[in-house]
């Protein structure tokens, strides 16, 4: 009999992204599976995070964000963007800013950058609705899946 966590994971199909942060000259960055689309005029995108994570204080401070997109090589880009708390986080990666000041990820496939719209509570983690202002495909590749992660995310402790 399988829990609800792995029914969820295989499933319910959602891509793997990095998101970056920035407030002025602070920046980071965060694996997130929990990225969709949910408006196409204007298009937004929703991301879910935790409110405890260090980028949640810039993203609601600097209000922009990239979403970058990982492709299946990059499972180690994932995992150190999965951790909190790294010194230095953003060494790994070459990093640009974007229109918005966001920074964003030149190994990424493509990218979103961002300003928030605003602002959801969801249970244990925040919607945050973003306001896409442009979009590029940075290289070519077959996007990373949520389901490929396995436990990457310890996430199988959380239910
Ligand atoms: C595959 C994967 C998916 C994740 N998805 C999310 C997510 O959608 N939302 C979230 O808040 N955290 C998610 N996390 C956890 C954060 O990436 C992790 O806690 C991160 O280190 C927070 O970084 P920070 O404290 O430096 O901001 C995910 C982690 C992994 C490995």
């Amino acid at each position: 009999m399988h829990n609800i966590d792995s029914i969820l994971q295989q499933y319910i199909t959602q891509g793997v992204y990095v998101v970056g942060v920035a407030d002025g000259d602070k920046t980071n960055a965060f694996t997130a599976a929990w990225v969709m689309q949910v408006s196409f005029s204007p298009v937004l995108l929703a991301i879910s995070i935790n409110p405890e994570h260090y980028s949640y204080q810039l993203l609601k401070q600097g209000s922009v964000c990239s979403v970058n997109v990982l492709s299946q090589e990059q499972m180690q880009m994932a995992a150190h963007f999965g951790r909190s708390g790294v010194p230095d986080k953003m060494l790994v990666g070459t990093w640009a800013a974007a229109v918005t000041g966001a920074p964003v990820l030149q190994e990424s496939l493509a990218y979103f950058d961002c300003k928030v719209s605003h602002e959801v509570s969801a249970g244990d983690h925040q919607l945050v609705i973003c306001e896409v202002l442009e979009a590029r495909q940075l290289n070519v590749g077959a996007a990373m899946l949520y389901s490929e992660t396995g436990n990457m995310d310890n996430s199988t402790a959380l239910y």
